[in-house]
């Protein structure tokens, strides 16, 4: 079969080979990938910051495709299912433990950038019937993030959520937030990612380059109150504005470090608001089934940026890893 490996650390040690196909052992569905979309995590992993690496590797965690062959003892699924594989395979659901992190597809098991895949059957869910290849292939950990955030705060009509950026958790957190009647405060770095995200049903909108203390507007905006949830996509440059947006007992869902993992932050807004500053792995294959029900029930349509095709996949991995241009998810298309 046709693939792409990364060979070691950096972009330009992705290289286009063939490998034997994979068999599906017992328990196990082999699948025909269709489409690939990237994560930053993808990025991390292309460029040696995600710690766990051996090279070579079939990466990108993110993808859809078609049931090809079932393994023995697979029930539920026929040849021809249009599947898409959870990225932690072996999370069923539950708390996670450390055989979870230990499995990640485009890490330490095969990724998206090959025809073909053998799963876990039980890892699949199915695609929902109103989405394309490319845009199931947004969904494991994306939606599944985002999902989890506003799980997390119990999100209804009345609660106000804050969203950080116009990248693919942020954009899935807006669809999820407004399908469950919240209000949404979006900050991001220009007048026409704000336009998308507004179109997309963004309620109040920050240029958080014009307005630096965007956590002092989102005061303003809540007459003081604060946001019932702030979903932490970014790290250290902004954990700690995080804390000040938030209202009492509100929610900071930390999951992102794309300007670094180390903040500096005043304890107070914590301690004073008994906030709850919560964690995040992604999510459970039950978590990615209930994202993906949702995804199906409120008919949302994953925003995409741009889809490159495999051979220009050196080019979708530059275009999300520069920051900045894109809106949603960066996708790339199998032939
Ligand atoms: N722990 C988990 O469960 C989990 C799961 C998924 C993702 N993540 C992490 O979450 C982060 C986001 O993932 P993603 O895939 O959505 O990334 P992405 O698509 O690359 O989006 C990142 C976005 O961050 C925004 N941004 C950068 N600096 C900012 C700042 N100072 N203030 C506000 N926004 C800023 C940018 O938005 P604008 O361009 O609009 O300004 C950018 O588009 C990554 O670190 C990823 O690894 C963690």
């Amino acid at each position: 079969m046709k693939a792409i490996q990364l060979t070691a650390a950096g972009v330009d040690s992705l290289r286009p080979v063939d490998l034997p196909e994979p068999e599906a052992r017992r328990g196990e569905v082999l699948v025909r990938l269709r489409a690939a979309a990237l994560n930053y995590f993808d990025v991390a992993v292309a460029t040696g910051r995600f710690p766990g690496a051996r090279y070579p590797l079939i990466p990108v965690a993110d993808g859809a495709g078609e049931v090809a062959a079932l393994g023995d003892g697979v029930e539920g699924w026929a040849v021809g299912d249009k599947v898409v594989p959870h990225f932690m395979p072996h999370w069923m659901g539950g708390p996670i433990a450390p055989q979870h992190v230990a499995a990640l597809r485009g890490l330490t098991l095969p990724g998206s950038l090959a025809d073909y895949v053998a799963v876990p059957a039980a890892s699949l869910v199915a695609m929902p019937e109103h989405l394309d290849f490319v845009q199931g292939a947004t969904l494991p950990i994306a939606a599944t993030t985002a999902w989890n955030a506003v799980r997390s705060a119990s999100l209804r009509p009345g609660s106000v959520a804050v969203l950080l950026g116009t990248g693919g958790v942020s954009l899935f957190a807006l669809q999820f937030a407004k399908a469950s009647g919240a209000t949404v405060i979006l900050a991001s770095s220009s007048a026409r990612k704000l336009e998308r995200a507004q179109q997309l049903g963004a309620d109040h909108l920050i240029n958080y380059l014009d307005t630096p203390e965007w956590d002092r507007e989102v005061l303003s905006l809540t007459q003081g109150r604060g946001a019932d949830l702030v979903v932490e996509t970014v790290g250290g440059a902004t954990f700690a504005r995080s804390l000040n947006a938030a209202a009492m007992g509100g929610t900071v869902f930390t999951v992102g470090f794309v300007s670094g993992m180390a903040a500096s932050i005043d304890l107070m807004p914590i301690i004073v608001k008994a906030l709850h500053v919560v964690g995040n792995n992604t999510g459970s294959v039950a978590d990615f089934g209930e994202a993906v029900r949702a995804v199906a029930a409120h008919r949302i349509v994953p925003v995409i940026d741009r889809v490159f095709g495999m051979a220009e996949a050196g080019s979708a991995y530059d275009h999300l890893g520069a920051g900045g241009q894109h809106v949603g998810k960066v996708a790339i298309a199998h032939a």
